[in-house]
């Protein structure tokens, strides 16, 4: 008994599925079309056909059959006034074996079946669905819910769907006439488009979804790069529609929830309006003039508005900053620079760039070093060029900071030229205090000398007297002598 029944189940099934089968082979082929397009109804015959052959499009509706196109032996073409406008053969040529309906801007209303008739050969039927896309809600705002339907005219099951955001296959959830997004975010912004057919046709129809809230930046992982001393912009754009004047920036502490205290030259800048790719947008990016030690770390912009549902809703951002400098030492007449980055989790690649100067002081880089390694020892005889420091991720160019050792070198450079005057004084102030000692002592001895003539006046006179006496006689002798000379000339002559 129980054998039996399972045959009986067996035999119903086989049925249903031949009757699918049956009605598949008459109801033919189908074709599924986005609204709005361009529908293609087949009718291809195997075999050229002689010229003057008449040929029929007709739509069944209700089991009643309307000619919708119709081409007669001597070649007169005939429209059904409904659809007139909108169909149309464009290969009834002689000779042409192709006999296939166009529809354009197919609707709804279009949907169905369809039968070509060409004279002495079977009848095509053809099976017409057209699909479109709704998004609910109208107004899709970030953390609200959104819905995508994919609408299918007359309704089937006998079909495929697929979903896809900016052209990318999504592939979880796929095979739904529906996708739902609980929480959306601004990354699920852009075209959704549903795809929908058979193996022999495809259909796509695409619509484009806006999400209001901030646009830029689409998530909490932005993270921007700055030089110490350099100027930076913290960007934070919202939906044009959706900003009021409630926006606002502060600082995420990393040990408590305080926020931390904005840097000094920070400034946001005024509510410009610009447009940004298909959505206009509300600028409210922070600029900050100098960036300074201490300034890295997470800023978060934010804003507060009522929503077209009446609800309140909140849109924030976080951005974090990280500062980026290099920093050089000296050690056993060696130096090394080091690309000191305030957060490397990103940061796998450093280069290293020599700036040189050519003509007309044009700047030429030249790559030294390409690797993981954030330090760099410098060759003697760059000692006093200009580096580069650029860091990368795996992807791209993170950003660089410049090494100020020409500033550095020139502080050097004083320096020594300070203690070299130091020595100078030290060895003028020693010299003079020896010259000063030297006077003294000098002065000192004099008046020692003083003292003692003081002591005995008297024995001066006498060896100034003695002295006198001296000469005197002296001077009287050579007279004497030039005397009798002239006295012996004067007998002779
Ligand atoms: C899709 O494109 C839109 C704009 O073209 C963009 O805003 C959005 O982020 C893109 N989404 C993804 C997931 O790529
Ligand atoms: C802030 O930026 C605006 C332009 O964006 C500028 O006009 C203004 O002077 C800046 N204010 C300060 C204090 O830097
Ligand atoms: C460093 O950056 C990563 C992401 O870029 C972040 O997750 C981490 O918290 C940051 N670390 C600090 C100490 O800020
Ligand atoms: C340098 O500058 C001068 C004038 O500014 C120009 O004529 C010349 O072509 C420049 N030379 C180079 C190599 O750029
Ligand atoms: C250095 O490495 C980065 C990242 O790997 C790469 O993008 C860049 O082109 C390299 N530079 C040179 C000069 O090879
Ligand atoms: C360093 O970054 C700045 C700003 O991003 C850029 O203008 C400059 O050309 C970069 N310098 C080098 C040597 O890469």
């Amino acid at each position: 008994m129980a054998q039996d029944y399972i045959k009986v189940q067996a035999l119903i099934l086989l049925a249903i599925a031949m009757a699918i089968s049956c009605h598949n082979s008459v109801g033919a082929s189908m074709v599924f079309v986005a609204r709005d397009s361009v529908a293609v109804l087949p009718c291809v015959m195997s075999s050229p056909t002689k010229h003057s052959t008449a040929v029929i499009w007709k739509r069944i509706v209700d089991g009643e059959e309307r000619t919708v196109w119709r081409r007669d032996k001597s070649g007169l073409e005939f429209r059904a006034v409904g659809q007139a406008s909108k169909v149309y053969c464009p290969h009834p040529n002689f000779g042409s074996s192709d006999f296939s309906l166009h529809i354009q801007e197919t609707r709804e209303e279009d949907a169905g079946m369809y039968r070509c008739e060409v004279e002495g050969q079977n009848p095509k039927n053809v099976m017409l669905y057209v699909i479109s896309v709704s998004v609910t809600p109208d107004v899709v705002y970030e953390g609200g819910r959104l819905t995508l339907t994919c609408n299918i005219t007359p309704h089937t099951s006998a079909k495929t769907t697929k979903w896809e955001l900016n052209g990318s296959l999504i592939t979880s959830r796929s095979s739904m006439l529906t996708y739902t997004i609980d929480k959306v975010f601004q990354k699920d912004a852009g075209t959704w488009s549903c795809l929908i057919g058979s193996k022999q046709t495809e259909a796509k129809i695409s619509t484009l979804v806006q999400v209001r809230g901030i646009l830029v930046p689409k998530d909490n992982s932005e993270v921007v790069y700055a030089q110490l001393g350099s100027s930076v912009t913290l960007p934070c754009i919202f939906s044009s529609e959706l900003y009021f004047s409630s926006s606002s920036w502060n600082r995420v502490s990393k040990m408590s929830n305080l926020p931390d205290k904005l840097p000094s030259s920070f400034n946001v800048s005024s509510n410009r309006r610009f447009s940004l790719c298909s959505s206009m947008g509300v600028d409210r990016s922070a600029y900050i003039e100098s960036v300074q030690n201490g300034d890295e770390g997470t800023y978060r912009c934010s804003g507060a508005v009522a929503a077209d549902n009446g609800m309140n809703i909140k849109v924030e951002r976080n951005i974090q900053l990280v500062t980026a400098q290099v920093l050089s030492s000296h050690k056993n007449g060696k130096t090394t620079l080091t690309c000191r980055i305030s957060n490397t989790s990103q940061v796998i690649n450093y280069e290293w760039i020599h700036v040189g100067y050519g003509v007309n002081n044009t700047q030429i880089f030249t790559s030294v070093q390409n690797s993981s390694s954030k330090i760099l020892s410098i060759p003697k005889d760059k000692h006093l060029s200009e580096w580069v420091c650029r860091f990368y991720n795996k992807q791209q160019l993170l950003g660089n900071a410049t090494s100020h050792l020409q500033m550095m070198s020139g502080l050097e450079g004083k320096q020594q030229a300070t203690s070299v005057n130091k020595v100078a004084l030290i060895i003028g102030l020693c010299f003079l205090v020896l010259l000063l000692v030297l006077i003294l002592l000098q002065l000192y001895k004099n008046q020692r000398r003083r003292k003692m003539i003081f002591q005995y006046p008297a024995m001066e006179t006498i060896v100034h007297l003695a002295a006198n006496e001296r000469e005197f006689k002296e001077r009287v002798k050579a007279r004497e002598k030039v005397q009798s000379g002239a006295n012996l000339k004067s007998e002779l002559v």
